[in-house]
């Protein structure tokens, strides 16, 4: 069975906050954030816009997109770090809020990962016949856990949401290939901080880590798919910073014009980077059906996830 992405759909909020705001309260410049991140600017979700509202904004667009009803899902799954609460899930109030059957719901933790990780979960549940059309959603609230005191992490981050409906693709199109893995003994150098409820990150060890790690969890999935660099139409990875993105790939060996940016316009927004990404490449009919996609996610924890997969339905 070919599974693969039957409807997408991505989400901005429309506060844009540019370089030049932090430089008001922080010892910084634009300068530096451009240069040492690749960032421009970033979008913050409204004081009353929460995950799930930017979830939900999403998930219209794909199931719209899939060309099926609300009613077709058959299961929802939510990678975020940042849920409206710790329970219920977003999911869950994605089930009732898109007027969705009373299916199984659950959000996932697998940080800026999450997507991919979600993604292959739903996967697993389509290969089973089980289910048919599984709503996977990667949205975070970045800008209700960042310490806007501490300037190696405050200009970083940003909020957005993106939406695919996973289901049996077909010939020629789906997921080819994946790559999961974490190590837990990283998890101090990126952490959300139980009393201030801020991320904590020591970016040296983390950009260490991601370096290395982008370029091998992709070159491991490009290999399991039979491919090589060349077959690879867009490279799609975590919009983390430009200098990691450009190490990995090079490491893969991917000519430039076929890497995905939109760190410059959104920042690092953990689950939903790859998503808003890929929105980003549609809309400028840079990805085609048929086209081979590798995507590639790092995070807290630290995990990660590359997929390969030929887009369309
Ligand atoms: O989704 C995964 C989450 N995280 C990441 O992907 C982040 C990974 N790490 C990074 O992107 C980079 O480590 C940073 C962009 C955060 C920092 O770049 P770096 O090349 O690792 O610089 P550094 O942390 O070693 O800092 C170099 C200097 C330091 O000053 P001193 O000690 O040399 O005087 C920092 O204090 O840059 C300073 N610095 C800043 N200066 C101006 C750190 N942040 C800023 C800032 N503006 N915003």
């Amino acid at each position: 069975m070919n599974v693969g992405i039957k409807g997408f759909g991505a989400y901005a909020p429309s506060k844009v906050i540019d370089n030049a705001y932090f430089e008001s309260f922080l010892d910084t410049s634009d300068e530096w954030i451009s240069k040492m991140t690749g960032i421009k600017e970033r979008r913050w979700a409204a004081d009353d816009e929460d995950t799930s509202d930017m979830a939900y904004e999403a998930s219209v667009k794909a199931i719209e997109d899939a060309g099926i009803q609300a009613e077709d899902i058959d299961m929802i799954m939510v990678a975020t770090s940042t849920g409206d609460y710790p329970f219920p899930t977003v999911a869950n109030m994605l089930q009732e809020r898109l007027g969705t059957k009373k299916v199984a719901t659950m959000d996932q933790l697998a940080a800026c990962s999450g997507f991919m990780y979600a993604m292959i979960n739903a996967k697993q549940f389509i290969q089973s016949g089980d289910y048919h059309n599984i709503l996977v959603v990667g949205a975070d609230k970045l800008s209700k856990i960042t310490d806007l005191s501490d300037r190696s992490t405050a200009v970083l981050f940003g909020d957005g949401a993106g939406a695919a409906v996973i289901g049996e693709v077909s010939e020629g199109h789906g997921i080819l290939s994946y790559e999961l893995g974490s190590d837990g003994s990283g998890g101090k150098y990126l952490y959300q901080d139980q009393e201030t409820h801020k991320i904590v990150m020591n970016g040296r060890e983390v950009f260490k880590f991601a370096v290395r790690i982008m370029g091998e969890a992709s070159t491991k999935a490009v290999e399991k798919a039979g491919l090589t660099a060349d077959d690879i139409d867009m490279f799609v990875p975590h919009q983390a910073n430009i200098r990691i993105m450009e190490s990995a790939r090079l490491r893969l060996g991917i000519p430039e014009e076929k890497m995905s940016v939109s760190v410059d316009q959104f920042g690092n927004t953990s689950a939903a980077s790859i998503p808003l990404s890929i929105a980003q490449e549609l809309e400028n009919g840079k990805i085609q059906d048929g086209d081979t996609l590798v995507l590639v996610g790092f995070g807290g924890s630290l995990t990660w996830g590359a997929i390969t997969l030929k887009w369309g339905k």
